[in-house]
């Protein structure tokens, strides 16, 4: 009797408990905390699932596509004639399987360590600046200025390159038949590397399934990660769009000396800002940032939550306040962008006869 009596209090107490919880909720201005709660990813319409699934890529109208071109980028790409170093070429540094980067904090150049960490080239063909720097505007600059490059290949100039390739009759044969004229020029090999180049795209990852309507794709924990990525923790403000970078710069207080795009522009407000990264395929790039210091996506996101590294230097971030669980979201939500890394076979290269 007694026990049923106190039974009877405690439901009550609940209900009244519940029921003044339930009137303060309703009573508070929803914006009380709207700015932080986005709505739940069920509410996702398919069209806007739909703005996040990649492109096909487009090509410039002075480079158009082709498929001779593509191929023969291919095999310079992995031919060290080019660069002439034997032991030296452009998948030294972006090699497929090291998810097209070499999986070093910073670049080996030929005599010694470079200063920058060799960005993963997948999904390139989406961006707009390139370098960390963004010296490049077009993809052809930037394969043109890596070939020049000292540290990158070995002091190489246009026209000694040009003449190592031409000495090759298939290659010349092959730049005759890509361009519909004779010759091998320095801007014809920028533009079949930077064809290829486009073509290292990523495969479909669980989180495309699951914008295709796949709901099981991805884990719950990832959808949470993916709200809080366009919500609570801010990363859609620079990593926006389906290649996840909006190809600008930004300083997220990164703790190194170097300029970054403020050495291209010349204004205050661009010190120690880099460009933006695309997050598809992340798990298969590490270590990341500019200078390579984050070893892995852990480490990231511990790094976003304390507001970057450069405690009142003026970043632009702020700390998140995450709780484990919501790390782990995120985490889940970023894992969810890799799929299998995109393969290329490895051409059979022309070989030079000797006249
Ligand atoms: C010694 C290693 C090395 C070699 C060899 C090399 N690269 Fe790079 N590449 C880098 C580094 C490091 C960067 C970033 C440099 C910077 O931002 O200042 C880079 C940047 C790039 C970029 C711009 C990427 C972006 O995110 O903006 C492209 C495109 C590129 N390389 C293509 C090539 C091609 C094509 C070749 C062969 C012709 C090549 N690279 C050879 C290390 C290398
Ligand atoms: C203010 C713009 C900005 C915001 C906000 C931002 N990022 Fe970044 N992100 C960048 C820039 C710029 C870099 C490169 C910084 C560098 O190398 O110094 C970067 C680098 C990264 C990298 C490493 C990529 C690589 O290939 O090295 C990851 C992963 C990443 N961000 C994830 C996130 C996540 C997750 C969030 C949200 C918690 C986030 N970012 C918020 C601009 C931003």
């Amino acid at each position: 009797m007694l026990r049923i009596a106190i039974a009877t209090v405690n439901a009550s107490i609940f209900t009244i408990l519940f029921t003044a919880v339930f009137l303060i909720n309703a009573l508070l201005p929803s914006s009380a905390c709207a700015a932080d709660s986005e709505p739940p990813l069920q509410q996702l319409s398919a069209s806007e699932k739909a703005a996040w699934l990649l492109p096909p890529v487009s090509y410039p109208e002075q480079n158009p596509f082709s498929a001779q071109k593509q191929e023969l980028g291919r095999k310079l790409f992995f031919d060290p004639r080019l660069s002439g170093n034997p032991s030296r070429t452009c998948a030294t540094c972006h090699h497929p399987g090291l998810g097209w980067a070499d999986g070093m904090a910073r670049a080996m150049g030929n005599q010694q360590g470079l200063g920058r960490h060799t960005p993963s080239l997948i999904n390139i063909a989406y961006v707009h600046a390139f370098f960390w720097d963004g010296r490049a505007s077009s993809l052809e600059d930037a394969v043109s200025q890596d070939m020049l490059s000292p540290g990158m290949f070995s002091g190489e100039t246009a026209r000694s390159i040009v003449v190592r390739i031409a000495a090759i009759s298939a290659y010349r044969k092959a730049f005759s038949e890509s361009f519909a004229s004779e010759g091998v020029t320095f801007e014809r090999i920028a533009a079949v590397l930077a064809t290829f180049v486009r073509s290292i795209v990523s495969n479909p990852s669980p989180f495309d399934a699951w914008l295709e309507g796949d709901s099981g794709a991805i884990t719950e924990s990832a959808k949470r990660g993916f709200a809080l990525f366009r919500g609570k923790a801010h990363c859609i403000q620079c990593h926006s769009g389906p290649a996840f970078t909006d190809s600008s710069f930004h300083n997220t207080g990164i703790n190194s000396v170097d300029p970054g795009h403020y050495e291209i522009s010349g204004k205050d407000k661009d010190r120690n800002t880099f460009k933006t990264p695309g997050l598809r395929d992340i798990a298969l790039t590490p270590p990341y940032m500019h200078n390579g210091s984050k070893k892995t996506l852990v480490d990231i996101i511990d790094f976003y939550d304390r507001g970057g590294d450069t405690l009142g230097g003026g970043n632009e971030l702020r700390p998140l306040h995450l709780s484990l669980e919501e790390k782990q979201d995120l985490l889940a939500f970023l894992l969810s962008l890799s799929g299998d890394a995109p393969e290329t076979a490895i051409p059979a290269l022309p070989l030079a006869l000797l006249p």
